[in-house]
């Protein structure tokens, strides 16, 4: 038996957790937030004082941490992190970590076993181009830079913090270089992706429309 794949990839702030969520429970199938597992290897360097220039020190942590995504939570060696892999500079940080490619190769393996026996929406950047190469559906979801550093800026603060939108906006910006220009499964949209520009659709016009999509219409 074969199960749905859903692919939803797309540059920070472009709306795929929120939109990715939103699906998987109007189909009642599983979310799984890839970003959130690099977020928490990223996490663990920083509280272990690891040089984020040091590779070989982060490939070595990669392989003896347990990073799981199960229920809406993301789990560090068996802690929930939900809260810590959110802070600012965990995603200033983030892109230097997820550019390695052995510690793609490490997470994606997981990634993958999470797909193989359910329904799943997986959001991230390479999910289309590389995870799920064969999902049943690929959307890229897009947004201006200025859109996007607006929804990240008002979500920060919203958590009560201290962030100002000019940091939000450069770390958007480098963080997309990075993710981009990197060698090894690069944020790019996949050929037969359908992409979808969110910068003036409400959450609900863009669940609409993959909805929609999903049901055969456009
Ligand atoms: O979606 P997010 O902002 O939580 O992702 C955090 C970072 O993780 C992002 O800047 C790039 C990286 N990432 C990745 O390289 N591949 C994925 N599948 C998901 C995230």
């Amino acid at each position: 038996m074969s199960y749905v794949q859903i692919a939803v990839d797309g540059p920070a702030g472009s709306g795929k957790s929120t939109i990715a969520k939103k699906i998987a429970e109007r189909l009642n199938i599983t979310y799984i937030d890839t970003g959130a597992m690099y977020r928490a290897l990223t996490y663990k360097v920083l509280i272990n004082n690891i040089d984020i220039e040091n590779e070989d020190a982060i490939i070595e942590l990669a392989r003896k941490s347990k990073i799981e995504f199960l229920q809406d939570n993301i789990y560090l060696d068996n802690d929930i992190v939900n809260e810590e892999i959110r802070l600012p500079k965990v995603s200033k940080n983030v892109s230097y970590v997820a550019k390695i490619p052995q510690v793609r190769k490490i997470l994606v393996d997981v990634q993958r076993k999470l797909a193989l026996n359910q329904d799943v929406v997986m959001d991230g950047r390479d999910i289309g181009t590389y995870v799920l190469k064969d999902a049943n559906l690929k959307i890229f979801l897009t947004a201006t830079v200025e859109e996007r550093s607006r929804r990240r800026y008002s979500e920060l603060k919203n958590k009560g913090l201290d962030v100002t939108f000019d940091d939000v906006r450069k770390d958007i910006i480098n963080r997309d270089k990075i993710d981009k220009e990197r060698k090894f499964a690069p944020l790019i949209e996949a050929d037969d992706a359908i992409v979808i520009d969110t910068t003036d659709l409400s959450v609900e016009d863009v669940v609409d429309k993959i909805t929609s999509i999903l049901e055969g219409g456009q």
